[in-house]
This record gives structure tokens, sequence and C-alpha cells, in this order.
């Protein structure tokens, strides 16, 4: 099963199960069997892998820039996932079934969105059908000493008017989201096909590096696509969808303090008792953030 990664970064593996189970609610327009996945799967595949396992899409691409494409086809799980080797700029629009029928993108990067990145956005913002999906994880991190660069990186989006303190430290993550998000709707709002997009994630974490992960669903336009794809029902997509970000953070908990704040669930930071008084309030608040997605054994260890 997909997930070797858990143990190293929890958070991440918790992003992925967030777009599979908004994937998922794509059923509304039609067999998930009948949807394309576009990845960047790396050498391990884990997002293609979850594609096939656990949401029974059976065309997978993925597209890679860096490693060989011998080696690829060396470590990946199934030989029906074609691997274009080069950059999203260049496969991207190559990718037939991206104009034709439902897909599902993930652009795992590990970079910020620069203008390469805003270029991936806007071509599949303009293309993508009715019924599928579009994530997008980026890099959130801005130091003073990034500053020339990311005003270089944003390009056309760097905004003049703002206060540098705007794009340094945890402020980035906001102008981020702008960016893409403005692009997004300037591109579905000029199509003659009537498209909407609606955003469904903007998931802050790190496990190492500090990440983000933004996500939207393409619908007919005059469609509710929260009321058609349930997506109340998924409560890590209703900050997105109030233009608010969800912080994820994994707390310092023992097996047993873990095993005892569970037996407590379902709860809240008001009434959920610590195991004892050394367990600090911000670690019982970062539980309820993540334990229904589950415990890694080596989490913390
Ligand atoms: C974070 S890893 C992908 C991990 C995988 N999606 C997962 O779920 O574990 C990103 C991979 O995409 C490649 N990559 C990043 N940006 C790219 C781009 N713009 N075009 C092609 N490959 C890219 C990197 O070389 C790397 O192998």
């Amino acid at each position: 099963m997909a997930g070797p990664n858990y143990l190293t970064a929890p958070l991440k593996s918790i992003t992925r199960e967030m777009i599979v189970e908004i994937s998922r609610r794509l059923i509304r327009y039609g067999a998930l069997r009948d949807v394309t996945y576009v990845g960047l799967g790396s050498l391990e595949f884990v997002d293609h892998r979850m594609a096939y396992e656990r949401l029974g899409i059976e065309r997978l691409i993925s597209i890679e820039a860096e490693h060989s494409l011998e080696r690829l086809e060396f470590n990946r799980p199934y030989s029906q996932i074609e691997i274009l080797p080069g950059t999203t700029n260049t496969r991207l629009p190559e990718i037939e079934e991206l104009r034709t029928s439902r897909c599902v993108v993930w652009l795992d990067y590990t970079t910020r969105i620069r203008q390469q990145e805003q270029r991936d956005i806007s071509y599949l913002a303009n293309v993508l059908r009715p019924g599928s999906a579009l994530f997008v994880c980026a890099n959130r991190h801005a130091s003073e000493a990034d500053f020339a660069r990311v005003q270089e990186e944003q390009g056309d989006y760097f905004d003049s008017g703002l206060r540098k303190i705007d794009y340094l430290g945890p402020n980035f993550a906001d102008r981020q989201v702008h960016v893409a998000d403005s692009i997004v709707r300037r591109r579905v709002s000029a199509r003659a096909d009537q498209v909407s997009a609606t955003s469904v994630l903007d998931v802050r974490y790190a496990d190492s590096a500090k990440m983000q992960l933004l996500g939207w669903i393409f619908a007919p336009t005059g469609e509710d696509a929260v009321a058609e794809c349930r997506l109340e029902e998924l409560d890590f997509t209703s900050p997105a969808r109030s233009g608010e970000p969800l912080d994820l953070a994994w707390p310092t908990l023992t097996a047993p303090e873990w095993a005892a704040l569970s037996r407590q669930m379902p709860a809240d930071a008001t009434t959920l008792v610590p195991p004892h008084k050394w367990v600090d309030r911000v670690h019982i608040e970062r539980f309820i953030g993540v334990h229904r997605w589950g415990r890694p054994a080596a989490a913390n260890a």
C-alpha cells in the first residue's frame, strides 16, 4: 500500500489522504476509472499508487525533470504508469487527456510558486474539464535574504503596493495563495466553456520544509460544487472555502499519551482532558487536528 513516507513525513501523508478524499468526491461527475491522474511521482510514485489503489484510476501519468528515465521505469510500481521526462512547462500541454477528459492533477513541487509554476497553473485552469481537480504543493518559506528573488519569482504578480513584510515569513503563504487563486479565477472566468473553480484546500504544514497544499475543484458554471460533491462533510476543506488556511502541526506526544487522548475522542479542545499536566495545550490542539488520520508507530521516536 502507498505510504512509506508516513513515518518520516506524517503531515505530508495526511495531505495525500486529503487529496484522495476530495478526489473521491469527483464520482459525482462520473466513474473514477475514467479519470486520468497526472502527477510528479518522483522515484517512489506514492501518489500514483494512491490514485490507482485508493481511487481505482487506471490512466496514470508522471512528469519528471530530474531523474533518469531508466531509473524511473525500474522503480515504477505499475508498468501502465506513463513517464514523461521533462518539465511540466513543456509536458503538460502535450497531454491530450487534460483537455479532453476529467483529470486529477497534483503538481507536487518542492519550490515556491515561481513564474514557471504560475504558467503550469494558468495552463491547467485554462483547459481542465468540469469534474476535474487540481492540487498544487509548494514551498511557503521566504526569508529576508530571499526577498529580491521572490520579487523576481512572482513576476507580474508581485505587488509593489504591499510592504516587504507581506512577502516574508508566515505572510508569504498568504501571498502565494493569492497568486495561485488569482491565476485560477482569472483563467476560468475567461473561458468560453462555462467552467467554475472552487478552492478546497490551503493546508500549511512542515515535516521538514515549510510547505502548503492548495486545491481546486472544477465544475460546470452555475453548479454548486460544494453541495454536489458534499464537501461540507470534509471538514478540512472548510477553511479554504472560507479563504482561511488550515495549519497542521505534529503534536509531541508519547504513544501512551496519544492513546489516552484517543480514548476520549470525539472531543474538542475545551472538553479533552490532558493525560497529565506535562502535556501542553498546544499539543492537545495539534492532536485534535491530526488524530483522525492515525499515528505512525515511529512518530516522535
Ligand atoms: C516532491 S517530489 C514528488 C513526490 C510525490 N508526488 C509523492 O507523493 O511522494 C517532486 C518531484 O517532481 C520533480 N519536479 C519538481 N518540479 C518539477 C517540474 N516543474 N517539472 C518536472 N518535474 C518536476 C522533482 O524532480 C521531484 O522528483
